[in-house]
C-alpha cells in the first residue's frame, strides 16, 4: 500500500503550505486584473501530440479510456486554454487576461524540484500583440514571487527571444529546421559539447559561432530593450536579464520567452512561459488567429525556494498562524453550554474558534490552542458571569461580562 513514486500526501502542515502558495497566486493574478478558469483534467492525447511537441509528449500519463479514446492527464495548461478560448472566443472583449490554479501531471523522472504531480499558476494574455502585454506578463511573473516575501537577491527572469535565433539561423544561411535548431539551444547547459557540437553540424554551425552570438547578442535583442525600459519604469530593473540560452523546451512558443531561476542557481526553473503567437491559429485551421502569451509556475520548486528564504519562511508562519485565531478555554465544565454558545456566536460572526470535544485540564487546553497557533484564548469558568482573554503572545488578561465577549474580540481579532 505505498505511495507511487513522485506523488504526495499532503498531510495537514503540507496540506497549509500548498493553500498559502496557492491563496498567494490567486491573489496576484487578482491584483493585474486576470480572471480565474479551469478545464478538464483529462484530455483527448492528440492534444498534446500535436500542440505541446517536445520533452512533454514522451511524459503522458496516457492510456485508452473505456470509450477506446485515447486520453492523458493534463500535463500543462495552454493547449486547454487555446482550445476553449477558441470554442468560445467571441463571447469575451480582447485582449482576455486569464489565470487558472490547477495540477498536472508528467510522468518524468522523480528528482529535486520535479514530481510527476504539481500545482501550476498559469498566466495569460490573449489577444494583444504589443509589448505592453510581454511586460505586463513578466511583470506578473516577478511580482507573484515578491508576494512570498523574495527580493531581487533570490531569483531572477531570465529573458530571450526566440525571433533572435531564427535570425542568426537566416544570416548564417540556414532556412529550415528552426525548431530542430532550437532544441539543441535548449539543451546547451545539460549536453556535453561534443553531442552539442555534432547535432549543430548537422545544421552545417559550429558551437564556435553559437557561443559568439550568446556573448554578444547585440542588436537582435531589440524587442527585449524595449520589454526592459518597460519593466524598469514599474522599478524592476533588479530583477530580469537577457540569457540568449533561453529557447524554451514546448513547440508553441515563438518571440519572446523566458525562464525564472533562484539566484543561486541551486534549482529548477520556478516558472516558464513567452509568446505563443501561431497555437490559436494553427490549432483551429486559421478560424482564429489571436496572438498570446502567458506563463506556468510551479509550486514544487517556489516551496523548495521559500524552505531556503528566512523573509519567505517567516512570512508563511505569519499567514499560518492566523489558521485558528481563537481558543476557547473550558475550565469548568458545567460552563460547558455556555461556552459552546459562545463559540457559535464568533462563528456566526466570521470568526475561526476552536474549543475541546472532551473534558480536559486546563493546562492542556492551553498547550492545544498555542499549537494550533491561536492567537487569543476566552476562558469560561470562575469568572462566570465573566470571561477571560487572553493574548497567548504577549500573556495580557482582561476580565469582562459574558455580553461584552464579541464586540472586544471583534475589535481584536478583526
Ligand atoms: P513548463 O516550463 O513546462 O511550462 O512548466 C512551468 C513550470 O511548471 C516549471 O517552471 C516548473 O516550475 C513547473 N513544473 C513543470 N514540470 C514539473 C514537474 N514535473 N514537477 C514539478 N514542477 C513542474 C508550461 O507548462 C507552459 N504551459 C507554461 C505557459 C503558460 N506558457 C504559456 N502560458
Amino acid at each position: 500500500m505505498q505511495l507511487l513514486p513522485g506523488f504526495r500526501d499532503l498531510f495537514p502542515d503540507d496540506c497549509a503550505r500548498r493553500n498559502y502558495i496557492l491563496s498567494r497566486w490567486r491573489e496576484t493574478a487578482l491584483r493585474y486584473g486576470f480572471v480565474e478558469y479551469d478545464g478538464p483534467v483529462l484530455e483527448s492525447t492528440e492534444l498534446y501530440r500535436k500542440k505541446s511537441g517536445g520533452e512533454i509528449v514522451g511524459q503522458l500519463f496516457d492510456f485508452k479510456d473505456k470509450g477506446e479514446r485515447e486520453v492523458a492527464m493534463r500535463p500543462e495548461m495552454t493547449p486547454t486554454l487555446a482550445r476553449m478560448v477558441i470554442a468560445r472566443e467571441r463571447d469575451f472583449r480582447k485582449p482576455l487576461k486569464w489565470f487558472s490554479v490547477s495540477q498536472f501531471f508528467r510522468y518524468e523522472k522523480q528528482q529535486r524540484g520535479r514530481l510527476r504531480e504539481f500545482y501550476q499558476l498559469n498566466c495569460d494574455i490573449i489577444g494583444e500583440a504589443s509589448l505592453a502585454a510581454d511586460a505586463e506578463i513578466v511583470a506578473l511573473v516577478i511580482d507573484a514571487l515578491r508576494a512570498f516575501g523574495f527580493t531581487a537577491h533570490d531569483f531572477v527572469v531570465r529573458i530571450s527571444d526566440r525571433d533572435a535565433w531564427l535570425s542568426f539561423l537566416q544570416a548564417k544561411g540556414v532556412d529550415a529546421g528552426g525548431g530542430q535548431f532550437l532544441q539543441i539551444i535548449d539543451k546547451l547547459e545539460r549536453e556535453t559539447e561534443e553531442a552539442t557540437a555534432r547535432k549543430l553540424g548537422e545544421f552545417g554551425l559550429n558551437l564556435g559561432e553559437v557561443r559568439e552570438f550568446i556573448a554578444e547578442p547585440g542588436v537582435h535583442f531589440e524587442r527585449f530593450n524595449q520589454l526592459a525600459a518597460d519593466l524598469d519604469a514599474r522599478g524592476m530593473a533588479g530583477f530580469y536579464r537577457l540569457d540568449p540560452t533561453i529557447v524554451r523546451g514546448l513547440a508553441y512558443y515563438t518571440g519572446l520567452v523566458f525562464e525564472v531561476f533562484d539566484r543561486k542557481g541551486k534549482l529548477r526553473a520556478l516558472a516558464g512561459g513567452g509568446r505563443y503567437d501561431n497555437l490559436l491559429r494553427d490549432m483551429s485551421d486559421g478560424a482564429v488567429n489571436l496572438p498570446a502569451l502567458g506563463f506556468g509556475m510551479g509550486d514544487v520548486v517556489l516551496g523548495e525556494l521559500i524552505a531556503d528564504t528566512p523573509a519567505a519562511v517567516e512570512k508563511w508562519e505569519r499567514w499560518r498562524q492566523s489558521a485558528a485565531e481563537i481558543y476557547v478555554v473550558i475550565a469548568k465544565e458545567d460552563r460547558r453550554s455556555d461556552a459552546i454558545r459562545a463559540v457559535q456566536e464568533m462563528r456566526e460572526n466570521g470568526l475561526r474558534v476552536d474549543y475541546p470535544l472532551a473534558p480536559a485540564k486546563v493546562g492542556k487546553q492551553f498547550q492545544n490552542a498555542e499549537q494550533l497557533g491561536a492567537r487569543f484564548a476566552v476562558l469560561f469558568g470562575d469568572e462566570w458571569p465573566a470571561v477571560k482573554i487572553k493574548t497567548l503572545a504577549t500573556r495580557q488578561e482582561t476580565t469582562l461580562p459574558r455580553e461584552e465577549l464579541l464586540g472586544r474580540i471583534q475589535r481584536l481579532a478583526p
